[in-house]
């Protein structure tokens, strides 16, 4: 292990027609680490993961990927290190679910690396790891919404990355398929950036980073960061922490602003 970053933002900046998308984000990611990314609609959290992922150069500033500017490094070389799940990915093709989880061996193929076992035992791996295993062979068209977004996240997990972007993985989810899906990816041997909504999802991070216009307005531990004050500030919405009935971790309670 090194002390270079994995993954480093210095003065990270995003401007679209003379208006800052995202704006001076500096960030030094931890390895092993989820870092969660809240912020109200339209604050800049997919621009931010967009940067991150390599697919959107900054306007300003740098970003850089185990200390090489991502900007001089080829998509391949990316992808090898790096995966993303996008809001809203999806695929028009007749595909299997295998087929889609193998697109996730792409950037380690090439003309001297045909497909091989080792392949097809990192897609196994990664049916499993989400339990789709045994839904191989069905066509993505049938999945469910929380069935695709298993695939998309087994599709990740085969490119073998050291690190994982999520986009608001667990909309659209129920509750019960939103907490399999976040414990999946905090079990997975990799450090995750992971844009949510809820709160209590954010609170399982190992830290926060909150959005707003653009701006990182506050980056830390999540009780040290999700304060009544913040909440009131960024969302407009009253919160209080408040113990589990049943076993005393925190919990919001909120209320609208009278
Ligand atoms: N390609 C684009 N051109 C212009 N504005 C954009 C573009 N992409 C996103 N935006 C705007 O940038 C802001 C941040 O968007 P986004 O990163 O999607 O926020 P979030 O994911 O937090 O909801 C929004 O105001 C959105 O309308
Ligand atoms: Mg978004």
């Amino acid at each position: 292990m090194s002390d270079t970053p994995l993954l480093e933002l210095v003065g990270a900046t995003r401007t679209v027609q003379g208006r800052d998308l995202v704006s001076d984000v500096n960030l030094c990611l931890h390895e092993g680490e989820m870092l969660g990314i809240i912020g109200p609609n339209g604050s800049g959290k997919s621009t931010l993961l967009s940067m991150m992922a390599g697919l959107l150069p900054p306007s300003r500033g740098e970003i850089r990927l185990a200390g090489q500017p991502m900007a001089r490094l080829r998509r391949q070389q990316i992808a090898r290190r790096l995966a993303m799940v996008s809001q809203s990915a999806d695929t028009g093709d007749r595909i299997s679910v295998r087929d889609a989880v193998e697109l996730g061996r792409t950037p380690w193929l090439g003309p001297l690396r045909p497909w091989s076992a080792r392949d097809d035992e990192a897609v196994e791996a990664a049916l499993l790891a989400v339990g789709m295993d045994r839904m191989a062979a069905r066509d993505w068209s049938t999945l469910s919404g929380g069935e695709r977004q298993r695939v998309h996240i087994a599709r990740a997990h085969a490119q073998a990355p050291q690190i994982l972007l999520l986009d608001e993985p667990t909309n659209h989810l129920d509750i019960h398929h939103q907490f399999a899906i976040l414990d999946l990816v905090s079990q997975l041997p990799v450090t995750t950036v992971i844009a949510l909504h809820d709160m209590h999802h954010a609170l399982r991070c190992d830290r926060v980073m909150v959005m707003q216009s653009g701006r990182c307005v506050a980056l830390g531990a999540p009780l040290d960061i999700l304060t009544p004050a913040l909440i009131r500030r960024i969302f407009a919405v009253d919160a209080r922490l408040i113990a589990h009935p049943a076993d005393g971790l925190p919990l919001f309670a909120f209320q609208r602003l009278a």
